[in-house]
């Protein structure tokens, strides 16, 4: 008799209406936008799993606010999420890395009271390679009283957050995302096009296995990296090494070492003064699920959802991942073992 372990088969549209009910004072309009974000997320799948196919690959002429030639994925992932969200009439405004202000809802679709903050496609360079890219998405509330959001609604702290997660395009599309009750990974079923719960209740493990950086930057570190990367590598101290795997697909990198345990360092250099990933779209997203997961992050001294943003595309340093190894570049980077992290 082969006995099989009961496996609920749960979609992420149920999974979503059940965590709903967890909070009587719900609306919906989160769920709302879970929802189109799901929709959205296989629509980028499917263009991601063509791009090698559908000879849109290769850099367009045109460029993003970030100065970076731009992908063609880039700006396709980008109008998918735009006009997968926009009509919604749960939110009053969104922000992308490829869009260099605040999109504003268009004239006669009703605003909302959430405003969605992007990275459509992360690690586009990686889109030639064939390497994972994701998308990396954050919610928060309107503050100010207007109708239609304004750029004070987007730059708002990482702690006021109400859900946050990403999409990973790799050997199969995940979503993984939290609304502070966990963090739970869906797995497409490409076969009925339906996000399935794979992964309830991720938790990261408490000591990383592996050392996430790129380390052609080492000339341009200051002394206290490059001692810390020294301690993660066990030169120094009486610490095992940790596996050093990077891809330069950062949601990819995060990914992995949150199933198995890990600490993604992106630090600042004498070449980018403020480390080169977005605070509002990158680093406070992931910290809200690493956080959730049982993790931390920060950059270096402070915790990165308590940082202020002043500035839409304003770029941290970042160091993700498992608790026990962000608390070890606190201290090494600013002296003071700051308790990052819930
Ligand atoms: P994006 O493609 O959205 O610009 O992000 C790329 C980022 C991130 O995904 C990755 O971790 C990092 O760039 C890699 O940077 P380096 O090539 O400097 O290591
Ligand atoms: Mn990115
Ligand atoms: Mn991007």
């Amino acid at each position: 008799m082969v006995h099989h372990t009961p496996t609920s088969v749960v979609t992420i549209e149920r999974f979503i209406i059940e965590q709903e009910r967890l909070h009587p004072e719900a609306t919906g309009e989160l769920s709302g936008i879970l929802y189109d974000l799901a929709l959205a997320a296989k629509m980028i799948a499917n263009k991601v799993r063509m791009a090698g196919l559908a000879d849109i690959l290769g850099a367009t002429e045109m460029h993003n606010v970030q100065g970076e030639v731009q992908q063609k994925l880039d700006v396709m992932a980008n109008e998918i999420i735009i006009k997968a969200m926009d009509h919604g009439g749960r939110l009053c405004g969104m922000a992308s890395e490829e869009e260099p202000d605040i999109i504003q809802i268009p004239e006669g679709f009703r605003c909302g009271k959430y405003l969605l903050l992007f990275d459509p496609l992360d690690g586009s360079s990686n889109i030639d390679v064939n390497v994972p890219v994701g998308t990396i998405f954050s919610v928060v509330r309107k503050i100010t009283r207007s109708t239609r959001g304004e750029m004070e609604d987007l730059l708002q702290p990482g702690r006021r957050q109400v859900a946050a997660g990403y999409v990973i395009y790799g050997s199969s599309t995940m979503l993984v995302y939290t609304t502070g009750q966990g963090v739970h990974g869906f797995t497409l079923d490409p076969s009925i096009g339906e996000f399935l719960l794979s992964h309830p209740n991720i938790r990261i493990p408490d000591n990383g296995r592996y050392l996430s950086v790129n380390d052609s930057y080492e000339q341009h570190w200051d002394d206290h990296v490059r001692a810390l990367m020294r301690r993660y590598r066990g030169l120094d101290g009486d610490r095992r090494a940790l596996n050093v795997r990077y891809v330069g697909s950062l949601v990819a990198d995060f990914h992995r070492n949150l199933l198995g345990g890990g600490v993604f360092c992106y630090p600042a250099n004498a070449k980018s003064p403020r480390g080169k990933l977005r605070l509002l779209y990158e680093a406070n997203p992931l910290a809200f699920v690493v956080e959730q997961a049982g993790g931390a992050a920060s950059d270096g001294a402070t915790r990165i959802m308590d940082i202020s943003p002043t500035e839409l595309h304003q770029r941290t340093p970042l160091y993700i991942g498992s608790k026990s190894e962000v608390e070890l570049a606190n201290e090494m980077l600013s002296g003071v073992p700051s308790a990052v992290g819930a």
